[in-house]
């Protein structure tokens, strides 16, 4: 079973042999955090202590089977939301007498690959690519990753949810930017592609955004176009680097994941210019989801990589440190 809370979807799942989907309950909280443009965690614990239990009572039925562990995401993530989930994990774990399997949030995204999916053979080069995280690392063997670059300030949905503040879309910034950018032109407005030279794999999404913002107080640009050219320019930076980081890796294949890897401009793109094979989950997988932790649970808990119910979330847990979580 995989239990994911780490901040504003509560995801319960059951997941056989780390592949194959059995039951996958999803609860947003979008439109509960709308109103807010974006999340408040106070408000996300809440939200998830309030339809835990439902959801995986939901679950077990639909899966019917008896469960061998419990997987939970234990970081990073918000401190109040993974708490939730850990607990309910770790009571799960002690009331079953089975073992407790502590996730790094990240490294689920990754294993979401894995689910209903063709193989996919390890090493590869990962593009992570969601609300918290932009980053590129080197993944030689499961829970063995190396980072090669990383978001110096905003990740690129970040990014996105608050160029779409700036157009008054509704959170998330990401579906509500791609649904508009098809009216717009592309091209109309020519917006920085940060770092694109700069030599490393580091990413910054800072520039694009302040310079969205310069672009409407300017007045004479349609939303759309704006959405058009921001939507781009966002795009681009991940192609650029991806390249950029194939290159100096000499990586045989590429998985992408997180919840900006939902993006179609994003999809098409890998898919028509990079020339290695390219591994993207189905789009109901690339948002946070039970099943993926379920996945990467699966994989740690065959590598005896289990907790005990001292395991304790760790907001900040680095992607370079997954098999160590916090006691
Ligand atoms: N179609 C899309 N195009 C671009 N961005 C998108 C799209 N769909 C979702 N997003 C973005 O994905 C992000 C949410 O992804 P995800 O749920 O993986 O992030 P998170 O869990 O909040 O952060 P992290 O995984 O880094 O902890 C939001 O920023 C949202 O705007
Ligand atoms: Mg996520």
């Amino acid at each position: 079973m995989g239990i994911e809370t780490s901040c504003d979807e509560t995801g319960i799942a059951v997941v056989a042999d780390g592949t194959r989907i059995l039951a996958n309950e999803v609860a947003s909280q979008i439109a509960v955090h709308a109103p807010f443009g974006g999340v408040v965690p106070e408000i996300a614990s809440r939200k998830h202590t309030e339809c835990i239990y439902q959801l995986t009572e939901r679950a077990l039925e639909t899966a019917d089977v008896q469960i061998d562990a419990i997987a939970a995401t234990c970081g990073p993530g918000l401190m109040g939301s993974l708490l939730v989930g850990v607990n309910f994990a770790k009571a799960l774990a002690f009331a079953w007498n089975k073992p407790f399997v502590p996730v790094h949030h990240i490294e689920g995204h990754l294993f979401s690959v894995f689910l209903d999916h063709e193989d996919v053979d390890w090493p590869f080069l990962a593009l992570i690519v969601s609300g918290g995280h932009t980053l590129l690392a080197q993944c030689d063997h499961p829970h063995e990753y190396r980072l090669l670059g990383t978001t110096r300030d905003d990740a690129v949905g970040e990014c996105f949810d608050k160029v779409a503040r700036l157009l008054d879309l509704p959170y998330p910034g990401g579906p509500a930017i791609q649904s508009l950018a098809p009216a717009g032109d592309p091209a109309a407005i020519r917006f920085p592609r940060g770092m694109s030279d700069s030599g490393d794999l580091d990413f910054s999404y800072s520039g694009l955004k302040t310079a969205v913002l310069y672009a409407t107080r300017e007045g004479t640009h349609c939303q759309a176009d704006l959405a058009a050219s921001f939507q781009a320019a966002a795009i681009d930076i991940l192609l650029i680097k991806t390249q950029q980081a194939i290159q100096q890796s000499g990586a045989k294949r590429l998985v992408v994941a997180g919840g900006v890897a939902a993006n179609a401009l994003l999809r098409d793109r890998l898919n028509a210019e990079i020339d290695i094979p390219v591994h993207i989950p189905p789009l109901s997988l690339c948002l946070d989801n039970g099943a993926m932790i379920a996945a990467a649970g699966d994989s740690r808990l065959r590598h005896d990589l289990t907790g005990d119910l001292g395991t304790t979330p760790t907001p900040n847990w680095p992607l370079t440190a997954v098999s160590a979580p916090n006691r």
